[in-house]
């Protein structure tokens, strides 16, 4: 891989102008690891590509929660989707305005419901009826009126991967458009609630422009239907879903890539909302942030079973999961470039963790790799470190951001303590005598008593 961003100089990767073997030998490895200037290109590219329409960029944190990809976001004047009180909170601690946070979400709580009220956020994208009736009962409890968006479900079939499909009927996501309709009709002034919005979100991963227009269609033909009835909406939220190229050219073809699938997604925007009276929302995640990092891993063992060799790095599916649950392909690269003309072999590159899904790729042609190496999984920079855990009790890896020639460690690997300290003991371990039960000892006993 290299990039306009990750880029091989003298031999050696460097994310930004820093090379990323330093920052090993700094943090230790596994760590990922975020170039703010590709942040800050994808960003700038996206509003660009929209200037002069009424639109709110609303970044959607689950890409990537890290509070300094968030504030770096934030102050390029970005606003903030979020799923969940805790995202509503990174979003404000980072400095995201309460006017540019949309909380979305099929299942948000009477208290994250409370807390988006508190904040005074720009708009409940509200999923189902069921949540319209408790969001009113909360804001009329309050004395406040909550803005709110109805996500209605378009069925349109995104074309993308099962997984991460959700603007078909048969998914749990959005209002069935008739229900919504007929609701919005039937239903003018709703306490404490502000209707003023339709959004839809028809999946992620999306590389084809065909489903998103058809999807925008929909919306904006029940917007114009509901709008001539007298229902007072203002504002479209068309998501976010923009696709990413996970294979880069040798040159960083992905970035001049990225820029010309924006463009054509914003010209297509701007001809459908032409002659329409309308604010806009947009919810990107992946876009931004997904070719904005790498996942540094160390080669623990090469070993050979029979045909197959198998790379064992130190990274796992805990720490990028994305392999193991969605089939995803990231390309991994060494660190130092491989001499010109090096004999690829296929290769099974996988993690430590005790399931075979620890796989990160079958039978990849790699060129030689040596225990000792350093590897870089790309396009790990969106749902990647946030869909971390500590299976099989492995460290969380840290997070560093890099710009220019500058580093900043913008999250610290996990101790022991912090994790081994959040469980607790209950009483009546703690106070049971101490009964060893052990085969052993048992042994042991019987020999002593005799
Ligand atoms: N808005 C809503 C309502 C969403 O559900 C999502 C993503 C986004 C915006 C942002 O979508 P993006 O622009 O990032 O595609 N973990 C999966 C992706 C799950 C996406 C969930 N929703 C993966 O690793 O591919």
């Amino acid at each position: 891989m290299t990039s306009r961003y990750f880029s091989y100089r003298d031999g050696r990767l460097h994310a930004s102008e820093v090379a990323l073997d330093a920052l090993a030998a700094e943090v230790g490895t596994p760590f990922y690891c975020y170039s703010a200037d590709a942040l800050e290109h994808g960003y700038r590219h996206f509003a660009a590509a929209l200037s002069g329409l009424p639109a709110t960029i609303c970044y959607a944190l689950k890409a990537n929660s890290n509070q300094a990809v968030i504030g770096t976001f934030a102050a390029l004047g970005a606003g903030a989707d979020v799923v969940s009180e805790g995202e509503l909170r990174r979003a404000l601690a980072a400095g995201v305005p309460a006017h540019k946070i949309v909380f979305a979400g099929v299942g948000k709580t009477a208290a994250e419901l409370a807390a988006g009220l508190d904040a005074g956020i720009l708009q409940f994208n509200v999923e189902s009826l069921s949540e319209l009736r408790l969001l009113s009962q909360i804001a009329t409890a309050r004395g406040t009126t909550a803005a709110v968006a109805l996500r209605v479900n378009p069925d349109v079939d995104a074309g993308t991967h099962a997984k991460i499909t959700t603007g078909r009927a048969d998914t749990k996501f959005g209002i069935d458009a008739k229900e919504a309709r007929d609701f919005l009709l039937a239903n003018r002034d709703i306490p404490g609630l502000r209707v003023e919005g339709l959004a839809v979100h028809i999946g992620s991963q999306l590389t084809d422009i065909a489903p998103y227009r058809l999807a925008f269609e929909r919306l904006i033909a029940l917007y114009r239907e509901l709008r001539a009835a007298g229902v007072a909406l203002r504002r479209l939220d068309f998501g976010g879903g923009i696709g990413i190229s996970y294979e880069h050219g040798p040159t960083g073809e992905e970035v001049a890539e990225a820029d010309a699938r924006v463009t054509a997604y914003a010209e297509m925007v701007r001809a459908l909302v032409k002659d329409l009276d309308v604010e806009l929302v947009f919810e990107p995640g992946r876009l931004l942030v997904g070719n904005a990092g790498v996942l540094v891993t160390r080669v623990l063992y090469v070993k050979d079973n029979g045909p197959r060799r198998f790379i064992i790095v130190d990274a796992a599916m805990n720490d990028l999961i994305r392999p193991s649950l969605y089939d995803a392909w990231h390309e991994i690269v060494p660190l130092k470039a491989a001499a010109p003309g090096a004999e690829r072999r296929p290769v099974d590159v996988v993690g430590p963790v005790c399931e075979s899904t620890d796989t990160f790729a079958r039978q990849r042609p790699l060129p030689p790799i040596a225990e000792g190496d350093l590897l870089a999984f790309s396009s790990t920079g969106a749902y990647s470190f946030v869909m971390a855990s500590t299976y099989n009790s492995r460290l969380l890896a840290p997070e560093v951001m890099v710009r220019g020639d500058r580093s900043a460690v913008v999250r610290a690997r996990m101790d022991y303590e912090t994790m081994i300290g959040q469980d607790r003991m209950p009483d009546w371990l703690a106070a049971a005598p101490d009964e060893d039960l052990s085969p052993n000892r048992q042994a042991g006993k019987t020999r002593g008593a005799a």
